[in-house]
């Protein structure tokens, strides 16, 4: 399994803005949905096409389209709710299934309230939406409920990674593909991502 990071010079200076503490709530939420956009157009490089016949106002002619009722995208509660405008706009026919978990806080162990997704989410492609992949253990809960229901192909979309995060996915579900903006350093001793941008889901609602 590779990681594919992005590298821009938009994405850097995304990053910037949405790093810095100062950053407000309204521009924290437009940032994560940008980067969110750039992720799914970078996941979608594969994206089987079919052929199809239109007509330009010139003349007809053949071209290829993405069939959008073969993916789904699954954000996991809350903070991957703030990707979500960013990558319908892309994907608007696409189907959405919704993961709900915190990370305890002495633990750092996910708990699942919520789980929810399309009838026919094992004939579609999965986007998983978190901004943050920290010590893994959302991501790989998230990866395993889905895959308990056929899921066969699996993406996963984060804004920052920690390398611990990045090499739990890869022992335990290398086929699962992760894209992410930034690779960071470590985490600290209340496993949060360093540099990282502090806490998602807060920032995204401002709860904080
Ligand atoms: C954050 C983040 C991920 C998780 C990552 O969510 O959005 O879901 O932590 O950490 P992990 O890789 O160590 O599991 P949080 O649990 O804070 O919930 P929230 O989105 O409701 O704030
Ligand atoms: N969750 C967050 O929101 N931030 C981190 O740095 C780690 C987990």
């Amino acid at each position: 399994m590779e990681v594919i990071e992005l590298k821009h010079p938009l994405v850097e200076h995304k990053l910037a803005i949405l790093r810095d503490k100062k950053t407000g709530t309204k521009e924290f939420r437009e940032i994560v949905s940008e980067l969110a956009t750039m992720l799914c157009y970078e996941a979608m490089r594969d994206a089987k096409m079919y052929e199809t016949e239109i007509e330009t106002p010139l003349t007809k002619m053949k071209t290829r389209k993405i069939d959008e009722d073969k993916y789904a995208f699954v954000p996991i509660l809350r903070a991957g709710t703030g990707m979500l405008d960013g990558i319908i706009n892309l994907v608007p026919n696409a189907k959405i299934g919704h993961v709900g978990m915190y990370r305890d806080e002495v633990t750092f162990k996910p708990n699942v309230y919520y789980f929810k997704v399309p009838k026919d989410i094992d004939k579609r492609e999965v986007f998983i939406l978190d901004p943050m992949l920290a010590t893994g253990g959302s991501a790989l809960d998230a990866i395993e409920l889905l895959k308990e229901k056929g899921v066969k192909k699996i993406k996963f979309l984060c804004i920052i990674a920690a390398p611990e995060g990045i090499k739990l996915l890869k022992e335990k579900h290398p086929d699962v593909q992760i894209y992410t903006t930034s690779i960071d350093e470590k985490l600290n001793e209340k496993a949060y991502i360093v540099p990282g941008l502090g806490d998602a889901g807060d920032r995204v609602f401002g709860t904080k």
